[in-house]
């Protein structure tokens, strides 16, 4: 059985494979129709969605199976405080295959634990969104026909943004991929993600603050909202939450062939002046999310080229460390009986296997 808890759980070509069945479904949607008859999605939604969740469920709809679950923690009993292993050892016995979302960093990964069923992460707090990056990743490749040698920049939130972790983990794995970070000071992109896989990737990175000046070099604008929702401090978020305004001004500067994408809900960084710009291909991205979830459910139940009986290669080293992790938002400060696990990556440095953040 195989899981998505992050991005790197499939391989460079396993991805590939399930973007050229999401094309396949795409061309050819009644080929599948009754791909997943007798067949039930569990949707546990502890956070609110409107695109993950409702392209989840009408990609097990157009693949013939059936969908359950409920779309706030208000309305599951984590609302009594059960925790998410009870939680999933319960919806185990109802569903054969499970997509989740919650607001703590490191929730999918502590579902697989008990999980006889394949978890989906659809989003851990402001740590990894993995369908969200199919999703960009098929948008990218259908505009440009590759996903190497390409300059993409990420505008606005990308501290807590984690379609933004997600995707550039995925597309550090390609060569000659150029990252533009734009952003303030402090929402810059997490430290982990450049010291332990942009620092040994074939890709080049620059962290910059000048939206304007990015926008000639760019292939791929990918813009984000300020996630209100993660911040400690409201006043921060005030100061912070017009940082970035894209507008038909700046769209002048970019390349004929660029596209803005952006994993929306989208609050004041797009103007709606840009939506009539060609290059805006946010509403065909957020489309696009059907038929990668589609091939995603058929691949993780064993109907696509996914080898569902590979292990996943973990390079991780497990290591003893007392303290505990640094992350208040992290599933391991939530729920007492979630033991936090500190691994060393490659830089030597120690830090949690639930939410990445360093503890040094
Ligand atoms: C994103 C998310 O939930 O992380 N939305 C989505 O899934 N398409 C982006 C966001 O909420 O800003």
């Amino acid at each position: 059985m195989r899981h998505l808890i992050d991005p790197l759980y499939f391989s460079v070509q396993e991805t590939e494979e399930l973007l050229d069945i999401a094309d396949d479904i795409c061309d050819n949607m009644d080929k599948y129709s009754h791909k997943c008859d007798g067949k039930i999605l569990a949707t546990l939604f502890f956070e609110p969605s409107t695109r993950t969740r409702l392209s989840f469920e009408s990609a097990m709809m157009r693949l013939g199976g059936k969908v359950l679950g409920f779309s706030s923690a208000s309305s599951s009993s984590a609302a009594k405080g059960e925790s998410v292993a009870d939680t999933i050892r319960v919806i185990d016995y109802y569903a054969d295959i499970i997509a989740m979302r919650h607001p703590k960093d490191g929730t999918a990964f502590r579902a697989a634990q008990y999980s006889t069923k394949p978890i989906i992460n659809a989003g851990d707090g402001g740590h990894h969104h993995p369908t969200q990056t199919l999703t960009d990743l098929m948008t990218i490749r259908r505009r440009h026909g590759r996903l190497d040698n390409l300059v993409i920049g990420f505008c606005g939130d990308l501290k807590y943004g984690r379609t933004v972790h997600s995707l550039v983990k995925a597309l550090a794995r390609y060569k000659g991929n150029h990252f533009v970070f734009i952003s303030p000071k402090e929402l810059e992109i997490p430290r982990y993600i450049i010291e332990e896989y942009l620092s040994k990737s074939e890709c080049t990175f620059e962290e910059v603050t000048d939206l304007s000046a990015a926008m000639p070099n760019l292939d791929i604008l990918y813009m984000t909202r300020i996630q209100r929702e993660r911040f400690d401090d409201i006043e921060e978020y005030e100061r912070l939450k017009g940082s970035y305004i894209l507008t038909p001004v700046q769209m002048e500067l970019a390349k004929t062939e660029m596209a803005v994408l952006h994993p929306l809900p989208r609050v004041n960084e797009i103007t709606l002046a840009v939506d009539d710009d060609e290059r805006a291909k946010y509403f065909e991205q957020a489309g696009n999310g059907v038929y990668v979830r589609m091939a995603l459910i058929l691949s993780l139940l064993g109907m696509g080229k996914l080898d569902v009986n590979k292990v996943e290669e973990d390079h991780d080293v497990v290591v003893e460390h007392s303290g505990v992790c640094k992350n208040a938002r992290c599933i391991t400060n939530s729920e007492d009986e979630t033991m936090p696990i500190f691994v060393k990556g490659d830089n030597g440095r120690v830090r949690c296997k639930f939410c990445d953040q360093y503890v040094d």
